[in-house]
């Protein structure tokens, strides 16, 4: 695929536009099952980083599958090419400087030790873990009762496996704390390794 393609250097380097800003670039890579909270919490995480003056992009589940992977489903294959992309996109952004939020369930180790392999030392996995009797009982989008009814297959925790992560770097256990303190945790662990003023 590669063949006579040849990569140019660029004439602002990753060094230069990271001296350029506050902070340091990060992945804070969001994983939990549908409706746990992950776009709420990445969302005012995203707020309080901006209101600090960090450069932000946040990359969510729902929009992305509308535009750039919206030729994908929900079977392994699928979702192992949307992690892929989104990997690969958010290393751009990375290159770029900025601190990235993912949100996607994103359910299998091997695909996040994939991105935490490619993304480098900026990579803090962040796991939403909101038990499924709790995300089955939000049902924000009736999707969890579709599935139980058969009627949406490869659904995640129901007809589709989540691998919990072994070693976040930050665990928000949502069922014992606010959006507020779940956000505020993942910003004091930026401030703590120094990676926000
Ligand atoms: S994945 O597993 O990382 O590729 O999924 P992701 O891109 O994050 O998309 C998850 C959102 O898609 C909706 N949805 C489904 N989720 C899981 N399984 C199935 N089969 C499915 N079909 C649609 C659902 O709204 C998820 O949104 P969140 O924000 O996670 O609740």
């Amino acid at each position: 695929m590669t063949e006579n393609i040849v990569w140019h250097d660029a004439a602002v380097s990753h060094n230069d536009r990271v001296t350029q800003k506050q902070h340091q670039p990060a992945l804070l890579w969001y994983t939990g099952l549908s409706g746990s909270g992950k776009s709420t919490i990445a969302n005012a995480v995203d707020r309080k980083l901006f209101e600090l003056g960090c450069h932000t992009y946040l990359l969510d589940g729902d929009n992305v599958r509308h535009g750039l992977n919206k030729d994908l489903g929900f079977n392994d294959t699928d979702r192992v090419e949307n992690i892929r992309r989104i990997t690969e996109v958010s290393r751009l952004f990375l290159d770029a400087g900025l601190i990235v939020g993912t949100a996607f369930i994103s359910p299998f180790i091997a695909d996040r030790a994939q991105a935490r392999e490619l993304a480098g030392e900026g990579f803090i996995e962040v796991f939403v873990d909101t038990p499924l009797e709790i995300c089955e009982h939000r049902d924000p989008k009736g999707l969890y009762k579709k599935a139980r009814a058969g009627d949406i297959s490869h659904f995640t925790g129901i007809s589709s496996p989540y691998e919990a992560p072994e070693k976040p770097e930050v665990h928000l256990k949502t069922d014992e704390m606010t959006i507020e303190q779940a956000a505020e945790q993942v910003v004091q662990y930026l401030k703590n390794k120094g990676m926000i003023p």
